[in-house]
């Protein structure tokens, strides 16, 4: 026995030595140490021998199984950094590498963070509502009559239920104040939706960014003071604002802002940006209505609210031409607006 395991030792070794890729490494493998290998079934001899030639026999075994075991683990260890080895010859590990063209943010994305920032600063929190809408939280509730325009089928996108696609951001002043009583200070940026036709200046999905502000003893003056110092903040120290009367259903007074500054064609012309004013009472008692109590009280709250767009906030801001380029998704154009 002790001969055909010597003999086994120098079979295996050679065999083993003579794989020349791994599944050949793994035939030699089975062949002996495999459930029927060769190597296994001396091991099963062993309980044939005589006893006391079992304890010589058992320890050279032993070393014959560590012997074959151990060459397996360096062959395939040598199979292995061969095979890698072949994948990388011709390849130049040394040159430079194919840059990976980074995404950068969206202008829009861009300006709404800038803008957000601002607000906060101020106190006011985000908040949310969906694109689609009930006629009540984007019309109704905001005193907007049945034969308003802006409710005509020329003008907003209907869904067959009777729900739409809001025409402005203002529905989230609702929503807000459905679910929470005064102090509500809130800012709130989404799309809005309008059947227009596309041109330089109109996109049928726009994005604006509303702002409420309700509590005891909020004042015009608060309203002013608010938006000037956002202005400011974003276009520079140089900005004055203009408020000009206007009309709008849900809001009394109400007034259309008016900007100018350098950072905005040279700050030789004012230019209208956003529309605002103090909540209509009317808007309120839809509100208390709704919610079964009287949380917005007219005679014990007032509160301000307005609503711009950033697309045409944005074109002016980086010289944009053409409001369908935020739309195209060209890289050549994206990628001039990082971070
Ligand atoms: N929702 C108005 C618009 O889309 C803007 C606005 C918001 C006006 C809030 C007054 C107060 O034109």
């Amino acid at each position: 026995m002790r001969e055909e395991l010597n003999v086994l030792r120098g079979e295996a070794l050679r065999d083993i030595a003579s794989a020349t890729d791994s599944p050949a490494l793994d035939r030699v493998r089975v062949a002996y140490v495999g459930r029927a290998g060769r190597l296994t079934n001396a091991g099963e001899q062993m309980r044939h021998l005589a006893k006391e030639e079992r304890p010589e026999i058992g320890k050279l075994l032993h070393e014959v199984r560590q012997a074959v075991s151990a060459a397996l683990e360096e062959r395939t260890a040598a199979l292995q950094s061969a095979a890698e080895e072949a994948e990388l010859a011709g390849v130049d590990p040394t040159l430079p590498g194919v840059a990976r063209a980074v995404g950068s943010m969206h202008p829009l994305q861009v300006l709404q963070r800038r803008a957000v920032e601002i607000f906060r600063r101020m106190g006011f929190a985000l908040a949310e509502g969906p694109d689609i809408e009930t006629e009540w939280h984007c019309f109704d509730a905001l005193n907007t009559p049945e034969d308003h325009p802006a409710r005509n089928e020329q003008d907003t996108f209907y869904l067959p239920d009777g729900r739409l696609l809001r025409t402005h951001t203002s529905s989230v002043q609702i929503r807000t104040m459905e679910g929470q009583a005064p102090p509500v200070r809130i800012i709130s940026p989404g799309a809005a939706y309008r059947r227009d036709e596309v041109d330089a200046t109109h996109l049928a999905q726009f994005t604006q960014m509303e702002g409420l502000y309700v509590d005891e003893g909020v004042t015009l003056g608060d309203l002013k003071g608010t938006l000037e110092f956002f202005f400011r903040e974003l276009f520079g120290p140089d900005t004055s604002v203009r408020f000009r009367p206007h009309f709008f259903p849900f809001t009394e007074p109400s007034y259309e802002l008016d900007v100018r500054a350098a950072a905005l064609g040279g700050g030789t012309r004012w230019l209208e940006l956003a529309g605002c004013g103090m909540v209509d009472p009317a808007v309120f008692e839809q509100i208390n209505a709704r919610r079964g109590d009287r949380a917005f009280d007219p005679d014990k709250v007032t509160g301000f609210a307005f609503g711009f767009g950033l697309e045409r906030l944005a074109m002016i801001l980086y010289g944009v031409p053409d409001i369908r380029m935020f739309v195209e998704n060209d890289q050549r154009f994206l990628s001039q607006f990082a971070p």
